[in-house]
């Protein structure tokens, strides 16, 4: 199957395409049982994002139920700090703690000369997860990705997840200068990433912003577009045709903006958008991507196919990729992503 062929591919890059292909966030995950008994197997999610043979499977698992028209790299978006050297533990129940960094000393410990030999593993994933859908699933894209440079600062200053980030937010006002270098490290070794990510066989590029809504409109325009558009900008240079998305979560109507200045082909829409806002004020020439609630999947029935016809309903005539506004949680039924994946082959 020639890759231009790829529904998810075309509704990327500005066609139409009806049924709408989909995917889902987080579609790899503690919902699914055969994951839960790989992660138990690898240990740890760090030796489970590090072992190619296993997050390659991880990775093809959601597809062999649903069909998914993506498939996305199974790894994390704190991996890029891990692989600067900054230390980096999963906690059960807890999510991410890392060493936080907030002074020159701290960021000066980061070693980004480290990246591409700690990288490795999860470029090989890629690799496998090319040959694994060649043979399995031909009309299904691979996608690869990255956290934006703003969200990933948020976890690398705060040192976890879990709150509003006030002191990394509290961070970009105080010091603008030391902030502004972690940002522009980011950018740099972001960029260093995806494009690794590109060359081992990734065929369109997702960079997840969930915390740029936390921002004052002017701080989401330095700390969330100006970056992510300095990413895209050095991404064209080599790739000038990859598929690239941003997903500014929360950005509400800073959207249409986010579009037109960052450069991305197409918007992610998180769960409060009005995708009828953003079909009337985010260009038609950028394609939309989102949004049913993630929890409207855990209920399932009628709820959730009203939600996901009235998405579906906004969207038509427009290129769109049919997801959820945030990742999916693990208590949601896997008969209830079936039915799901049902409706949307229907169109
Ligand atoms: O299937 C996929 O979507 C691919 C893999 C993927 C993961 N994380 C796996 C993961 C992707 C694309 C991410 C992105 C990510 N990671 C984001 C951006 C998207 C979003 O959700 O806003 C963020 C903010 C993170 C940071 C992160 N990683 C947190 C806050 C947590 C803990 C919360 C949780 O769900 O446990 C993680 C851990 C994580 N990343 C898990 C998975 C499957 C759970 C780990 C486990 O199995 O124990």
């Amino acid at each position: 199957m020639d890759t231009v062929q790829k529904p998810l591919l075309r509704a990327l890059t500005g066609e139409a395409v009806w049924p709408p292909p989909f995917w889902l966030m987080r579609q790899a995950g503690r919902y699914l049982p055969e994951y839960r008994l790989l992660r138990a197997q690898a240990g740890d999610f760090i030796s489970l994002c590090t072992t190619p043979e296993l997050a390659a499977e991880v990775t093809l698992q959601p597809l062999r139920r649903y069909g998914m028209d993506g498939a996305i790299l199974f790894s994390d978006i704190l991996m890029l700090p891990w692989a600067m050297g900054q230390d980096l533990r999963y906690a059960e129940g807890e999510g991410p703690l890392l060493e936080p960094i907030r002074d020159a000393e701290g960021l000066a410990r980061l070693d980004p000369s480290a990246m591409r030999a700690r990288i490795a593993p999860i470029l090989e994933t890629v690799v496998r997860v090319r040959e694994g859908l060649a043979q399995e699933a031909p009309k299904t894209a691979l996608i690869g990705f990255a956290g934006s440079p703003f969200t990933v600062a948020c976890y690398m200053v705060e040192g976890r997840g879990g709150g509003e980030f006030a002191t990394a937010r509290r961070l970009a006002y105080s010091d603008p200068a030391l902030f502004g270098k972690l940002i522009r490290l980011l950018v740099d070794t972001t960029t260093d990433y995806l494009l690794a990510q590109a060359e081992a066989g990734a065929e369109a590029l997702m960079l997840f912003d969930s915390w740029a809504g936390l921002l004052s409109p002017g701080q989401f325009r330095r700390w969330s577009i100006e970056p992510t558009a300095a990413i895209v900008r050095n991404i064209r240079k080599v790739l000038p045709d990859i598929p690239l998305i941003g997903f500014p979560r929360l950005a509400g109507p800073l959207l249409p903006e986010y579009a037109q200045r960052t450069g991305v082909n197409t918007v992610g829409m998180d769960t409060g958008m009005d995708p009828r806002w953003a079909a009337a004020h985010v260009g038609i020439e950028f394609g939309l991507q989102g949004n049913m609630d993630p929890q409207a999947l855990v209920a399932g029935g009628g709820a959730m196919e009203a939600e996901a016809r009235s998405i579906l309903s906004a969207m038509r005539g427009r290129p769109f990729v049919f997801n959820l506004g945030h990742g999916i949680v693990p208590p949601t039924p896997p008969e209830h992503v079936e039915a799901l994946a049902r409706l949307l082959r229907m169109g």
